[in-house]
């Protein structure tokens, strides 16, 4: 399941965290890649386990703690330390997967990435290229959000970033640990979710919204890797 989460961060927060990465130093993307994507990246990144990484990855997940979409789409058990990442100058990164299992700096904590996600910071007009593009067994989707916005993707997807040749492209990027390891069964969850909260608007008090509500958790409970 590819999904967009709208509005993670308002405006106010997209331009503070922004203002803060554009005065930041910046290392080559290269030192968190695995040996086959080192040599399709050509990006750069903040620092992992820097002050400036720890303060506005904190914020982030702070977003996401106050985002229902993102909790029932995703899922989450771990979230990994969001980290920041900015492409320019032609910068991109070519075709790869996700390494399966990372460790967090410096605790060492493993996390296996179930689910991809990329945070946009920068506004489509300010940068030309930079696409995302996602592969599936449906083709290719290409994805470009307005700042603040968010796509969750399969890890297991290979994906790129196209080549930004006008302006900057900064957004913030992690993965997460799903309590749900499948993504099949992520979505018929998330699925679920959404059909549970719309008859409830639909129809208030509906029993079948109770007895649904129960056939979700009793999945949940069956699935869940804790
Ligand atoms: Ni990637």
């Amino acid at each position: 399941m590819l999904i967009t989460i709208p509005n993670v961060l308002g405006a106010e927060e997209v331009a503070q965290i922004r203002a803060k990465l554009d005065a930041a130093e910046w290392v080559s993307g290269k030192v968190t890649a695995g040996y086959q994507a080192q040599r399709v990246k050509t990006n750069e990144q903040i620092l992992e386990g820097s002050p400036l990484h720890t303060e506005l990855g904190e914020a982030v997940l702070k977003a996401l703690a106050r985002t229902p979409m993102f909790m029932s789409a995703a899922l989450p058990l771990r979230v990994f330390p969001p980290m920041f990442n900015r492409y320019a100058g032609g910068g991109k990164f070519g075709t790869h997967v996700d390494t399966a299992i990372r460790s967090v700096v410096p605790s060492g904590q493993r996390i296996r990435s179930d689910v991809s996600a990329t945070l946009f910071l920068s506004s489509p007009e300010e940068y030309e290229g930079g696409e995302l593009i996602v592969e599936d067994t449906y083709g290719e989707h290409s994805v470009k959000l307005p700042a603040g916005h968010m796509v969750l993707y399969p890890a297991t997807s290979l994906h790129r970033v196209e080549p930004v040749t006008r302006g900057a492209r900064v957004s913030s990027f992690f993965w997460i640990q799903s309590m749900i390891r499948s993504d099949g069964d992520r979505t018929m969850l998330y699925d679920l979710d959404r059909s549970i909260q719309q008859l409830a608007v639909e129809v208030p008090e509906s029993p079948i919204g109770v007895k649904l509500t129960g056939v979700y958790h009793n999945l949940l409970r069956r699935w869940a890797d804790l």
